[in-house]
């Protein structure tokens, strides 16, 4: 497969929305559906393509000149497994080392969450170099308990 990535890019909503209305399993709550939405379009947006269309989109949010956040990311279920994924974080981290960022956080649900779904986004984030930090139950919802992972940028 030919991949290419772009980025950063803002303004990419309209080649994102696709990607997270085919993943309901992750992002099926229609208001936070909307809020990465509108971040796609705000933040700066890396976006993955392939046979010409985007198959995959990683946003960023730098906190601080230090430290940034991959605030969402998706890939077409089609396409997963096959490389995306790590290709977007490979080039969203190369963006930020060269602008002095060094720590680099993601968000997602907790093991103390039962979801299937969510333990392959755990698998997929500790094999691309992350590291879980702390849970939080305060972020979300005591329902939804936050795992918030790190990954020093060499
Ligand atoms: C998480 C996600 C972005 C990963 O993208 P991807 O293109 O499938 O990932 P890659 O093919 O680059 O995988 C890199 C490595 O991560 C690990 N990994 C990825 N998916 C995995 C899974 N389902 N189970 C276990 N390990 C997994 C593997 O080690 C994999 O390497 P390998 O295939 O050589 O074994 C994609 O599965 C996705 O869109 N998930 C739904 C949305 C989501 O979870 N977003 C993140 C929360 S905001």
């Amino acid at each position: 497969m030919k991949l290419r990535v772009e980025g950063p890019l803002i303004g990419q909503s309209r080649a994102c929305e696709p990607i997270l209305r085919a993943l309901p399993n992750w992002f099926g709550l229609e208001a936070s559906a909307q809020a990465y939405i509108t971040q796609t379009d705000l933040l700066p947006t890396f976006i993955a393509i392939t046979d010409g269309s985007t198959v995959g989109f990683l946003t960023l949010k730098q906190h601080s000149g230090t430290a940034a956040e991959i605030v969402v990311m998706g890939v077409l279920p089609h396409y997963h497994r096959r490389g995306v994924g790590r290709a977007l974080v490979e080039r969203a981290e190369d963006y930020l080392r060269r602008t002095g960022t060094s720590f680099l956080q993601v968000k997602t649900l907790s093991e103390r969450h039962p979801d299937p779904n969510y333990a392959r986004t755990r698998a997929f984030y500790k094999a691309v170099g992350f590291v879980e930090l702390e849970e939080f139950t305060e972020i979300w919802d005591t329902d939804s308990p936050c795992l918030q992972m790190i990954k020093y940028l060499l």
